[in-house]
């Protein structure tokens, strides 16, 4: 069983709110304070192992500025996963993120795993010198928002690398591998 399993997934949501500082933390555990917007898209591969299993990323990181928009579908249409990413100290980052699970609800896999994951954790969290005065979306709120349309749901940092790890994981095993 040395064969990877692909998983081709993709990231979606608001411009900056880290979708590619997510990518850059787990693909080469790095973090960059002044991340240029990306154009288009980028494509970016990593492996990881979930049990006796080799599983291999095929990652599309989209552009969320609004002009990008139109893209988007060539990027999700065959993707077996996504990770729509807000950002939890910006109230209108959710209803982006909201707006993205319904356009893959009408328009993607039937049976893609999608995992809504707020992003900056650090900004809020005491444990890192953040301020819970800061955050502008609930987690309950975000929480029942994923239960309700069956999303996987995480709160994470890119700056800190919290829960990124998970994200990924996480939605590997909830893919159909055989
Ligand atoms: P687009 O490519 O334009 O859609 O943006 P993006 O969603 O890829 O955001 P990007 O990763 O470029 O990050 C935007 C800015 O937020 C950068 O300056 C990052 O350094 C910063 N940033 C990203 N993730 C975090 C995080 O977890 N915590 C903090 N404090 N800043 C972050
Ligand atoms: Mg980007």
């Amino acid at each position: 069983n040395a064969k990877p399993i692909q998983v081709k997934l993709v990231l979606l949501g608001e411009a900056a709110v880290g979708k590619s500082s997510l990518v850059l933390r787990f693909v080469n555990n790095e973090f960059q304070e002044n991340k240029e917007p990306t154009i288009g898209a980028a494509f970016l591969t990593q492996r990881c192992k979930l049990e006796d299993k080799i599983i291999k990323f095929e990652i599309w990181d989209t552009a969320g500025q609004e002009r990008f928009h139109s893209l988007a579908p060539m990027y999700y249409r065959n993707a077996q996963a996504a990770i729509v990413a807000y950002d939890v100290t910006k109230a209108a980052s959710l209803e982006k993120a909201m707006n993205w699970v319904e356009e893959l609800k009408r328009q993607a896999n039937r049976d893609m795993v999608i995992a809504l994951v707020g992003n900056k954790l650090d900004l809020v969290s005491a444990s890192h010198g953040g301020d819970e005065a800061v955050r502008k979306v609930p987690v309950a709120q975000a929480r029942a928002y994923a239960d309700e349309h069956g999303l996987l749901f995480f709160e994470a940092s890119a700056k800190t690398g919290d829960n990124v790890l998970e994200v990924f994981t996480d939605i590997a095993g909830k893919i159909p591998l055989d």
